[in-house]
């Protein structure tokens, strides 16, 4: 028997539904937010994710899908920010608008080491918004995230942001972090030896316990910061508070990522375990002058569905079903039912009958197991009347109505 591949998931018929609740969700709160969605292809050449996230970074050095051809090297893209903004400039689309808003929603893929909410394939919901440098856009893309989160009815989340700075800024953090932790280097692992001298910053996203416990012994703030950097994070915060979006200020986020500038957020849940960022997002000014384009700002931002769904409240679990379930019965009657399903669904509403063959017992039990909204039933008393017998499952009422009334008794 052929087996999926480890860290990958069937989303089987009794998940997807909620899936598709999700991304319901999403496409309707981005429509309001004015942002348009963009469908990048998913597989890359390898360079871009070099350029974009870094060399040195964990994804590039070790997750990602290589497609090894005869000339080229491709990949299968880990995340959608480089994506974006290649499609962005590959396609002037900063030619016809220089302020653009996107959103898209699809597969990632990461050579991890699968567990709970860590996997191989991996869903983003994730948006990118490209053409300003603005504070009150930064507040804007954190408070986008807040209400999708709100609007999956997921609570008990919390949002973490700080600002990186400006390229030099960084540096600056860099060299903070290096003089801090000169001294307590022999009790840091081996992976944040390495980190020491060429990305120091990726040393307080470890996870490991006693480089954690170092982290937390220093005193971080933002020294780092030059005034402009300082002024703007101050306004992003003040934006936050005017539109009541709950955060923490946390000088020790860093993203794992080295496209990032400036403001940077990330959104954890207590109820992930070890893996607890449900998402997470962030300036990214540089990248699109870098990648061959304008000088631009940027932001952006992705959630894990996986995760989503790992901690969204059972309440939003709970689908409406509108079915309208049809049981015939005889030979006749079939033949009558089916033209009634064909007038049902040419009327936009969900129906299905059984063609197992079941007694009208089973059928009611399994159109209760579907939770359909309506059953209706059609026997020869019925065929003989012109009529068909309609029973609502919610509240149990049972009549019988003329066929040529049914689309309307259903429809109100
Ligand atoms: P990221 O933090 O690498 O950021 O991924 C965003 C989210 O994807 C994570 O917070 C997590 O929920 C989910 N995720 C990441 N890896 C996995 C995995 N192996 N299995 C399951 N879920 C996972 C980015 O990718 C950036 N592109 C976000 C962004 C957009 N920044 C600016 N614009």
């Amino acid at each position: 028997m052929f087996k999926r591949v480890p860290g990958t998931k069937d989303i089987l018929p009794s998940e997807s539904s909620l899936w598709q609740k999700i991304e319901e969700i999403t496409r309707n709160t981005f429509r309001l937010y004015n942002f348009q969605e963009i469908r990048t292809p998913l597989i890359e050449e390898e360079s871009l994710f070099n350029r974009s996230l870094g060399k040195a970074t964990e994804i590039v050095q070790k997750q990602m899908f290589i497609i090894k051809n005869k000339e080229d090297n491709y990949c299968l893209r880990p995340e959608a920010t480089a994506s974006v903004v290649r499609a962005y400039i590959e396609n002037n689309i900063d030619k016809t608008s220089t302020f653009s808003k996107f959103y898209y929603i699809g597969p990632m893929f990461r050579l991890e080491r699968p567990q709970k909410g860590r996997l191989r394939q991996f869903h983003h919901i994730g948006c990118e918004v490209i053409g300003s440098s603005e504070p009150a856009l930064d507040a804007e893309v954190i408070s986008l995230a807040d209400t999708l989160l709100r609007d999956f009815s997921i609570s008990g989340y919390k949002i973490k942001i700080n600002s990186l700075g400006c390229s030099l800024d960084k540096k600056r953090l860099g060299a903070i972090l290096q003089k801090a932790l000169k001294e307590k280097l022999g009790k840091l692992c081996a992976n944040c030896k390495n980190r020491f001298k060429g990305n120091p910053l990726r040393i307080l996203d470890c996870k490991n316990g006693p480089c954690r416990e170092e982290i937390a012994g220093l005193d971080i703030r933002d020294e780092h910061l030059c005034q402009d950097c300082k002024d703007h994070f101050t306004k992003v915060k003040a934006s936050l508070d005017s539109l009541n979006v709950s955060y923490e200020n946390s000088p020790r986020l860093v993203r794992g990522l080295d496209y990032y500038t400036g403001t940077v957020f990330e959104i954890s849940h207590d109820g992930l375990g070890a893996q607890d960022a449900l998402g997470a997002g962030g300036r990214y000014n540089n990248l699109v002058k870098e990648l061959g384009g304008s000088d631009l700002g940027a932001i952006g931002f992705a959630f894990g569905v996986e995760r989503l769904l790992l901690v969204q409240s059972p309440q939003a679990t709970v689908r409406s079903n509108d079915l309208v379930y049809l049981i015939s019965l005889g030979e006749e009657a079939k033949e009558e039912g089916i033209k009634i399903l064909n007038t049902l669904r040419k009327n936009n509403i969900a129906a299905d009958t059984d063609y197992e063959g079941k007694s009208l017992k089973g059928a009611m039990r399994l159109a209760n197991d579907l939770k359909a909204k309506f059953v209706l039933i059609i026997g020869e008393d019925e065929l003989k009347k012109g009529v068909v017998t309609l029973k609502n499952m919610r509240s149990g009422e049972q009549k019988e109505i003329k066929q040529d009334k049914l689309i309307e008794e259903l429809k109100c």
